[in-house]
């Protein structure tokens, strides 16, 4: 195939064989451009598309339809005392709860709640809370003038009350961070307060 003037003999030889000084052949250079091509396209496919085919549109697409998968077994959570507990006591359902803090609410308590613009989620001292349920009114209409966002407007019912069920857990792990702030409160009970079935 390759013409005289490429076959060129190198000068050194070893246990009797000899090599061509040639250029790697044309199949070679087509492999390598096709693999730098093949390199753009798929860094544009999977890690900068606008159209929803990266790695993280296809993570949160399954996730979503985890979530709703998920929820269409729990139905809509009343955000009651009774239902909160309920649910802190069910590890399947408190590994989403810490999703669900991690992902939004430890920027400003941290991630293991111990606090920093928001205070220390671990220990027995609340601002605005006395009892369990109160903590699904704070998440979900927030304290504005602290700077306590709300989150109706950007956790689904079953999030917020799953992520209150959440934080209610994490006092039975103190860990030592902000100071403690507000009031000692008593372990949570279940006692039926005033109907709070859907504060939004
Ligand atoms: C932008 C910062 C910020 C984010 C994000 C945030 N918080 Fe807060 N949070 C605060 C601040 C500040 C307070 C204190 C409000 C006060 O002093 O009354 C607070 C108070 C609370 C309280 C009441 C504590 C108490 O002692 O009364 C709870 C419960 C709470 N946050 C849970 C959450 C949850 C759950 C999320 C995520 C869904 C979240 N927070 C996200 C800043 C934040």
């Amino acid at each position: 195939m390759s013409s005289p003037e490429f076959d060129e003999l190198r000068d050194h030889e070893y246990d009797g064989i000899k090599e061509f000084d040639n250029l790697p052949p044309g199949w070679w250079w087509s492999l390598w451009f096709a693999s730098i091509l093949f390199s753009l396209v798929y860094i544009l496919y999977y890690h900068a598309s606008v159209l929803g085919w990266t790695i993280e549109d296809k993570w949160s697409f399954a996730r979503d339809s985890y979530y709703q998968r998920l929820f269409g077994e729990l139905g809509t959570l009343d955000g009651d005392a009774s239902t909160i507990l309920e649910m802190s006591k069910d590890e399947k359902w408190m590994a989403l709860g810490q999703g669900i803090f991690l992902a939004n609410c430890a920027q400003c308590h941290k991630a293991d709640g111990s606090g920093s613009t928001g205070p220390n989620l671990t220990d027995d001292h609340w601002i605005n809370v006395k009892k369990v349920d109160d903590i699904y009114r704070v998440v979900s209409k927030g304290v504005a003038a602290k700077g306590m966002p709300e989150w109706s407007s950007r956790l689904g019912q079953n999030q917020r009350v799953l992520v209150a069920a959440y934080v209610s857990t994490l006092r039975d792990h103190p860990v030592a961070g902000k100071a403690a702030e507000g009031e000692p409160v008593p372990p949570w009970s279940a006692a039926p307060s005033e109907p709070v079935s859907s504060a939004r």
